[in-house]
């Protein structure tokens, strides 16, 4: 419950590769704005780059586009080296957040460009930027220009523009950015059922996890110019790498503690806020007095007024309840200044009065819920 809503997994995705990045490196002066980057796209997939403002998704997209050229590394596309390959002999495109749309052409126009500079014949062209629009649902569009669109529709005619030539990937840089909250949540939808059907390799730049989440089939998280974990929303959301990670991707109580020891899978812990020994069910490899973090999702913990009696529980006062209809997070006090956020969903109207402000309560949550991250 409560957890993000994650994609059904693409029955088109195949297990070769269609772009590798090997120890890609991109430096500007001394600053290195992408660092050492292995990637292995596969080919159906659509991949997400997760990361901060300025962590170098851009720079990295660019980089594949051809618009960049690395300082180090390799770039491989389709089993050839990309070194020295100019952008439009590249079987890529790029959807630039700006659209960049030809203000004075129509929507066919604007969508046409690009297969015009090729020297594609006019009836093929014609019948490409039919299809296409078709495609993205703009049949009906063909003639407005830029200006008598929506913000959604415009957005359209850069992905049928983007589509036109018939990528093998599609790049995506935050193509959903400019929309409003709603519209981008339609589209988003309306993008994975395209690429389900379309079956080209799309590669999206996003700084939104919720985005990243529901639409890919894997995620790339960046970091400074790194890439921290590479997997699937469920494996990067349950098994995140590191406290970065952890952070990153939705909400997470991160409980720092002292290894008091490990067994058969099994690590004690105490933890620093409260004092209290927790168990963890991990193969981590830790020793005795080694400082680890513990990860737990909101959503894994259970709250309650008596003691349960479980091996992890903490006992603290209902500070703060954000109701949020389906569910509410509740902001527990286990420690002078020591937050755990508990959500619950709201299920039943029971005769037994819900939990409020001031409560007092135990918090526990099952060994296996609890990930041990040691960076
Ligand atoms: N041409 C350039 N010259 C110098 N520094 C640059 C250049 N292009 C990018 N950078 C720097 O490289 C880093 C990565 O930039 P990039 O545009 O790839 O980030 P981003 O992850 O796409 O961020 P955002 O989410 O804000 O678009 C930033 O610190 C940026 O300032
Ligand atoms: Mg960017």
């Amino acid at each position: 419950m409560n957890g993000p809503a994650f994609r059904r997994s693409n029955g088109a995705v195949q297990t070769e590769t269609i772009l590798g990045l090997e120890r890609v490196t991109r430096r500007f002066g001394d600053f290195a704005a992408v660092d050492d980057v292995d990637l292995a796209v596969r080919r159906g997939e659509l991949f997400s780059l997760l990361g901060e403002s300025g962590c170098g998704k851009t720079t990295l997209l660019r980089m594949i586009a051809g618009f960049e050229s690395p300082d180090s590394g390799r770039i491989i596309i389709d089993g050839r080296d990309m070194a020295g390959v100019q952008p439009y002999e590249r079987p890529v495109n790029m959807v630039f957040q700006s659209y960049a749309l030809f203000p004075h052409m129509r929507v066919a126009q604007n969508v046409a460009y690009g297969l015009k500079q090729e020297g594609m014949s006019r009836s093929e062209r014609d019948d490409r930027v039919n299809d296409v629009l078709s495609l993205v649902g703009l049949s009906a569009l063909a003639n407005r220009k830029p200006d008598q669109l929506s913000g959604g529709q415009r957005q359209r005619v850069a992905l049928a523009r983007g589509l036109a030539k018939r990528p093998k990937i599609l790049l995506l840089d935050e193509p959903l950015g400019a929309l409003d909250r709603k519209l981008r949540k339609r589209t988003q939808f309306e993008l994975v059922n395209l690429q389900d059907r379309i079956g080209t390799t799309f590669i999206l730049v996003t700084h939104d996890q919720e985005e990243a989440m529901t639409m890919s089939d894997r995620i790339a998280v960046m970091g400074a110019g790194q890439i921290l974990q590479i997997g699937t929303p469920r494996a990067v959301y349950e098994y995140p790498n590191s406290r970065l990670v952890a952070d990153f991707i939705g909400a997470a109580n991160l409980l720092e503690g002292e290894v008091l020891g490990a067994e058969a899978g099994t690590i004690r812990i105490r933890l620093n806020a409260t004092g209290t020994p927790i168990v963890a069910m991990s193969d981590a490899r830790v020793a005795h007095g080694d400082v680890v973090t513990v990860m737990v999702r909101p959503e894994k913990i259970q709250s309650s007024r008596e003691p349960v009696g479980d091996q992890n529980e903490l006992f603290g006062k209902v500070l703060d309840i954000a109701y949020l209809g389906d569910m509410s997070i509740y902001h527990v006090e286990v420690a002078d200044g020591f937050r755990i956020q508990v959500a619950a969903a709201n299920r039943h109207h029971t005769d037994e009065p819900p939990i409020t402000w001031d409560d007092m309560i135990y918090l526990t949550w099952h060994p296996g819920d609890g990930m041990v991250l040691m960076a």
